[in-house]
């Protein structure tokens, strides 16, 4: 029997941004997430009798081009592991496309999850995170539920997320708003490779994320919503900076991206507790708890072309 492996996508509250090796992906700083509920990704994966992987993505099979990124991921798992054998993957993203996250994180971690399975590797959690993190470093988070830590570690065998709290008892939600959902132009892996090689800043961002993650982890035992919204916001903000001051300077800004700040910040004179989050694109997420995330939504109706999905905390790696 063909086991399916579910990952969630995780939103990052202390941003990744920036490798010091780009083929292991080792980050130069930890970073920490929240695990949510609405968006997966099942995967299969079965061994054929071929020299060849054969990957479908939503029922449509990848043409060369676009399966060179599993396919060499696969490559370097079958050399680290040391087997042959190739696969038909199938993997499903149940990340409805408004819901405007990206589907990396959750991908690579169901189908690291997969291949364990069907290889029989009996791969830890600690090994799993690091096989997740090989095919895209956000993915390493999405092993676990709840809150969760990447340690950046300095090789292979040390950079891999820890849970922190799996099951929070927490009054926090995360409403995702969508104001695009064209495919970005600078994706995340080039974006961070710019900031580091050209904003002056960028030393400056691994002191801030250091003392941040201590800051939120706190804030996370103290379940001090207001703390961690505004230190999160505060590090997406810090990000956002890193690519207006890469040389060129790039933004995954657009209009209705500051607009929708604005209205956070106006909501928050008027004692709404929401906080944005935003990762390397235009949409934004807003932290908030259940009431506050009600009432940004009634604001938010009046904004036109913006969809919005609400999501809860989500688990760990599943399989069935
Ligand atoms: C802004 O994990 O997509 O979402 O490791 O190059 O695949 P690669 O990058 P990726 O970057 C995620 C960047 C981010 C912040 C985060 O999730 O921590």
């Amino acid at each position: 029997m063909t086991k399916t492996a579910r990952a969630f996508t995780n939103i990052a509250l202390i941003k990744y941004w920036g490798k010091k090796n780009q083929q292991l992906k080792l980050p130069w700083t930890n970073s920490l997430s929240l695990t949510l509920d609405r968006f997966y990704t099942d995967t299969t994966s079965e061994i054929i009798d071929s020299d060849k992987d054969v990957i479908y993505l939503n029922e449509s099979l990848l043409d060369e081009q676009k399966s060179k990124r599993i396919v060499n991921y696969l490559n370097n798992t079958r050399k680290q592991f040391g087997f042959t054998e190739h696969f038909k993957i199938n993997s499903i993203n149940h990340v409805p496309t408004s819901a405007g996250f990206a589907s990396s994180a959750s991908g690579f971690a169901a189908l690291a999850a997969s291949i364990d399975q069907t290889m029989d590797l009996k791969l830890t959690k600690t090994q799993l995170s690091i096989l997740a993190r090989n095919g895209s470093g956000s993915a390493s988070r999405s092993i676990y539920g709840g809150f969760v830590e990447w340690i950046a570690g300095d090789n292979n065998e040390n950079s891999y997320a820890v849970p922190i709290d799996e099951n929070p008892d927490i009054d926090l939600e995360v409403l995702s708003v969508v104001v695009n959902q064209k495919a970005k132009k600078i994706s995340s892996t080039i974006g961070m490779e710019k900031s580091v090689e050209t904003s002056p800043f960028y030393p400056n961002w691994v002191k801030l994320v250091s003392s941040e993650t201590i800051e939120i982890k706190e804030a996370i035992k103290q379940k001090d919503i207001q703390k961690i919204g505004e230190i999160a916001e505060h590090n997406a903000m810090s990000m956002h900076a890193l690519t207006l001051s890469a040389n060129p300077a790039f933004t995954y800004f657009e209009p209705k991206t500051v607009e929708i700040i604005h209205l956070i910040q106006e909501l928050r004179q008027k004692g709404i507790m929401a906080y944005v989050t935003i990762d390397a694109g235009p949409n934004v997420k807003i932290l908030g708890t259940h009431k506050s995330i009600e009432q940004v939504k009634t604001y938010l109706n009046n904004l036109s072309d913006v969809t919005t999905v609400v999501a809860n905390i989500g688990h760990g790696i599943q399989y069935f």
